[in-house]
């Protein structure tokens, strides 16, 4: 086996996004490409040289041959270990524990997360360092430049490891260790749960509709749920993962997991419901004939979170990203504890998991999560459902109604204008920009705004500032929307539109979101100018 060294040129558009580097399958196939952005993660982390990492995906198409790719130029590059889940396969969240207990260096996660795969959809590819969290903004902008002046790469010369037998082969000096994908954090999460509990639940005939979308969570969910959990057969639905997802959509939400709406819906449902995304880091809760959207469900989870063994001492604190509905904010201060508004992506949550000051974190997007590790993590929001229906004795209704009238409901919408132009795009949001120094006080759809801002952070623990992080206008009342570019898209541009306004009157708690919200949407098409600026009448999705 010989380490060859591969004479190439910088490769445009290598940079990364809100996580990690997405792209159409095919781009991420042309020659060099893949091999051009892992070099620029060595040499942006400082080189491989003794080195071990994680690697492994969601299982999508081309996941297997770019995991030999990185496996090749890991031994070339000085790498001592990889350890790998068996067949390439390791959800996110799986990913990021391996990395922590077994204290690696970093890892390599190939997903493009909830967007659709195969040939002709997309593929993506992040780094992980050593606390098992996505890569900052400074390795992130390290690695970028170094896509940016890249004149070679180190690949070995080799044949394929075989990733189906469990157990140590050696690639060259290197030691490529692969394991079960699901062992060590099934492990974990019956360290977090009240299994007891949950199984007594499943013993007394509660009825559970998993939906795994046909990718990464399905052998997690199977083991965990069938298996340790004694939930009956047939719980876990597309538990099978396919390299293009049964050619669907595995975002966890109410339009893409339709199958599993239907089942909750439909007569005779189950008690509770949930899903999964591509990669297992995303989560839907809905309960018989009630959804709960991402922010109720990390606001649900912030008061109740002390059933759970795992967080019996309660919660230090709590983050959200911006656009995510202020409904944890009061929960938080309730309990007396911080709540943190980051920007969107779980990279800006690390920080504040690392020092501690706080243990609890999600964002509006279906991602809920704790410092158990270092990203968000599907299963483990269902588990910690399960555990507090379980200990509580109360169905997902019931948990919603009284957390309604508690603490108020945030009713909120997200509206998804998809692949717009990107010029256009730009455009509503310079447009928007412009308007900012000028909109306090103004009446837009009868609503009066009381502040408009771009959001920029500072990160309280590394000092790391962040800038134009979507656009805020506040109304009276605690109504907001906010708009920003989605950093996960493939094609075009992607225009998101957070909606939201908090209601306390206990007889208005049952109204439909989209009513609730109509004179935001309205003044949100006012300000933005979308239908003009983008020609779309409506939204693509609404979640
Ligand atoms: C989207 C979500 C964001 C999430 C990210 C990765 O990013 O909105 O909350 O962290 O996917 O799962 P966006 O496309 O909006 O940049
Ligand atoms: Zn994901």
């Amino acid at each position: 086996m010989t380490a060859h060294t591969i004479s190439t040129k910088p490769i445009d558009g290598q940079k990364a996004g809100t996580s990690g580097l997405r792209k159409q399958t095919r781009v991420f196939m042309t020659p060099h490409f893949l091999e051009n952005y892992v070099q620029s993660i060595l040499n942006g982390i400082g080189g491989a040289k003794g080195k071990a990492f994680v690697v492994g995906g969601d299982g999508r198409y081309f996941n297997d041959q770019a995991i030999q790719v990185i496996l090749r130029m890991a031994a070339a590059n000085g790498a001592s270990e990889v350890i790998v889940g068996q067949n390439g396969i390791l959800s996110t969240p799986a990913a990021s524990n391996l990395i922590r207990i077994r204290k690696t260096d970093g890892g390599f996660i190939l997903s493009a997360s909830h967007n659709p795969g195969g040939i002709d959809a997309d593929f993506g590819l992040k780094y992980n360092m050593s606390n098992g969290g996505p890569a900052t903004e400074t390795v992130t902008q390290a690695i970028f430049e170094q896509t940016t002046s890249l004149t070679e790469y180190q690949i070995l010369d080799a044949q394929d490891v075989d990733l189906s037998t469990l157990g140590e082969t050696m690639l060259g000096d290197m030691k490529v260790t692969v394991i079960d994908p699901v062992a060590d954090y099934a492990k974990m999460m019956g360290e977090l749960f009240d299994f007891e509990a949950i199984r007594a639940l499943f013993l007394s005939g509660f009825r559970m509709a998993f939906d795994a979308m046909h990718a990464v969570t399905g052998p997690y969910a199977t083991t965990i749920l069938e298996g340790v959990l004694g939930a009956p057969k047939g719980t876990v639905l597309n538990g099978i993962p396919s390299p293009d997802f049964g050619g669907g959509h595995p975002d966890p939400n109410p339009i893409w997991a339709h199958e599993l709406m239907g089942i909750m819906t439909g007569h005779d449902a189950p008690d509770f419901g949930a899903a999964s995304d591509g990669d297992g880091d995303r989560n839907m809760i809905v309960g018989r004939g009630a959804y709960v959207t991402p922010s109720d469900s990390l606001a649900v989870i912030a008061a109740h979170a002390h059933l759970a063994p795992g967080y019996r001492n309660g919660l230090s604190g709590v983050a959200r990203s911006m656009p995510t509905s202020g409904a944890v904010d009061r929960v938080a201060k309730a309990k007396g504890i911080p709540c943190y508004e980051t920007p969107t992506g779980w990279k800006f949550f690390g920080t504040l998991l690392d020092a501690g000051k706080a243990n609890l974190c999600g964002e509006e997007s279906a991602g809920t999560g704790s410092d158990h590790i270092r990203e968000k993590d599907g299963l483990w929001a269902v588990l910690m459902w399960l555990n507090i229906i379980a200990t509580s004795g109360h169905s997902v209704a019931a948990l919603m109604d009284s957390h309604w009238r508690t603490y108020g409901r945030n009713y909120y919408s997200r509206h998804d204008y998809e692949a717009v132009d990107s010029a256009a795009a730009h455009g509503l949001m310079d447009h928007l920009r412009a308007q900012l120094a000028s909109l306090r006080g103004h009446h837009v759809a009868g609503l009066t705004v009381t502040e408009a801002d771009e959001f920029a952070y500072r990160d309280p623990v590394d000092d790391s500032y962040t800038e134009a992080q979507g656009i805020r206008v506040m109304f009276t009342g605690g109504a907001r929307v906010v708009f920003r570019l989605s950093g996960t898209g493939t094609q075009g541009a992607t225009i998101r539109v957070y909606l939201e306004r908090v209601e306390t009157d206990p007889n208005l708690l049952g109204l439909k979101p989209e009513d609730a919200l109509s004179d935001v949407i309205a003044a949100a098409q006012e300000l933005a100018q979308i239908t003009t600026r983008t020609g779309r009448d409506a939204p693509d999705v609404i979640t």
